[in-house]
């Protein structure tokens, strides 16, 4: 079978038909490129999706993180928890305010932070006395809702703040709850990508403070007072394009539509290989996007090659935790190291998954697998 894509953004143009071209060029028209009517446009309706009060769009996922960060006042002298296997930017933004990130393991099944390993850190960072800690950065790791009741109740307890870093998991749910209704502050990435992508560089940051949500507001155009030229602290340039914006708007008007599609995959992928392969972990009442569709593999490099060979493409996400990264390993892991993480990144191996793939293209990849794998 020829031409398997691992996420297919044309598939979703078309779907789409004429409505993205149309955006866009209501723009182009309008001409107000930054800061546009669809800038508070959009904001509205992630706020009214993601339930929560405010939402401040911004130039990517990473400055997303960063705009609460740096809001709180989050600086040197203090500690940000995170996990070790995800995406650079979760502990890049901690070690850019001057804060000290703390590595913190994930749980085998879920991918996401292990609360128990959270609180082993906390209690080392406290036992030593040299950093304050101050926030924990969850990661909802390839779509799927991390355990929120079980961190929030770690955060209260030790007075952290609690961010949750939706990037991949933006719309995913537990019992009906989005990570907003735990987390003090939920960032997003628009990365194209990304469940919920734009054509290019985007992000977002929700939540019910409105105080906070104003700070990142002035944070986000250069620390901005009464308007721009009115400095009042220093800030990012961390806008999101108008054009984005308006792309945005139409992806998001079918985007729990294709939640549902996502799942319809990922329950067949289940499904058919369980017998072959260890397939994803769900929760008990939780939704997932599938960002990725991640197996756990053993001799995956030979796997990944017979796979390349049938025409179907994969990825890796991560081959390598963090605190084993050069830029990262000199900063603190919590408990006794990060064996989990260690070994997933071994094992993990992304299949193709995206809402638009068609019955014949999924039983191609399943026949495949099972040869391969069985
Ligand atoms: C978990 C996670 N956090 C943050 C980011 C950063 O998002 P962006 O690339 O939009 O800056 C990503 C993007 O890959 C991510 O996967």
């Amino acid at each position: 079978m020829n031409n398997i894509q691992f996420i297919d953004l044309q598939a979703q143009r078309a779907y789409l038909g004429s409505k993205i071209d149309d955006a866009m060029a209501r723009v182009l028209e309008h001409g107000r490129f930054i800061m546009g009517p669809e800038i508070k446009i959009l904001e509205g309706k992630l706020s009214e999706f993601g339930k929560m009060e405010r939402t401040v769009s911004c130039s990517n996922g990473t400055d997303a993180i960063s705009l609460p960060l740096m809001a709180w006042g989050i600086g040197p002298g203090d500690v940000v928890f995170v996990p070790s296997f995800t995406f650079a930017a979760t502990a890049e933004v901690v070690a850019l305010t001057g804060a000290t990130p703390v590595f913190v393991d994930i749980l085998p099944d879920t991918f996401n932070m292990d609360p128990a390993h959270l609180e082993l850190a906390i209690a080392d960072v406290k036992r030593e006395g040299k950093f304050s800690p101050k926030a924990i950065i969850v990661v909802d790791l390839f779509g799927q809702i991390a355990d929120y009741p079980t961190l929030k109740k770690i955060a209260d307890a030790n007075g952290l703040k609690l961010i949750s870093d939706a990037a991949q998991g933006y719309g995913s749910s537990l019992n009906g709850n989005q990570a907003g209704k735990w987390a003090d502050v939920v960032t997003t990435s628009f990365f194209p990508a990304k469940p919920l992508g734009c054509y290019g560089d985007g992000g977002a940051v929700l939540t019910n403070d409105a105080q906070l949500a104003d700070i990142m507001e002035s944070l986000r155009v250069h620390g901005k007072g009464t308007d721009k030229y009115d400095n009042v602290r220093i800030g990012l340039h961390a806008r999101l394009d108008t054009l984005q914006a308006s792309i945005l708007i139409e992806k998001l008007s079918i985007f729990g539509e294709e939640i549902e599609k996502r799942n319809v995959v990922a329950s067949r992928y289940a499904k058919e290989l369980g017998d072959y392969v260890n397939v994803p972990f769900v929760l008990d009442g939780a939704i997932s996007t599938w960002a990725q569709y991640t197996l756990t593999v053993q001799d995956r490099e030979a796997k990944q090659v017979a796979l390349k060979e049938a025409g179907i493409p994969t990825a890796i996400y991560y081959p390598k935790p963090l605190h084993q990264q050069t830029a990262y390993m000199n900063y603190p892991q919590g408990g006794n190291g990060l064996p989990v993480s260690d070994r997933l990144a071994g094992e993990v191996l992304s299949l193709p998954m995206h809402p638009y793939m068609d019955d014949e293209t999924q039983t191609y990849i399943i026949e495949n697998v099972k040869r391969i794998f069985g």
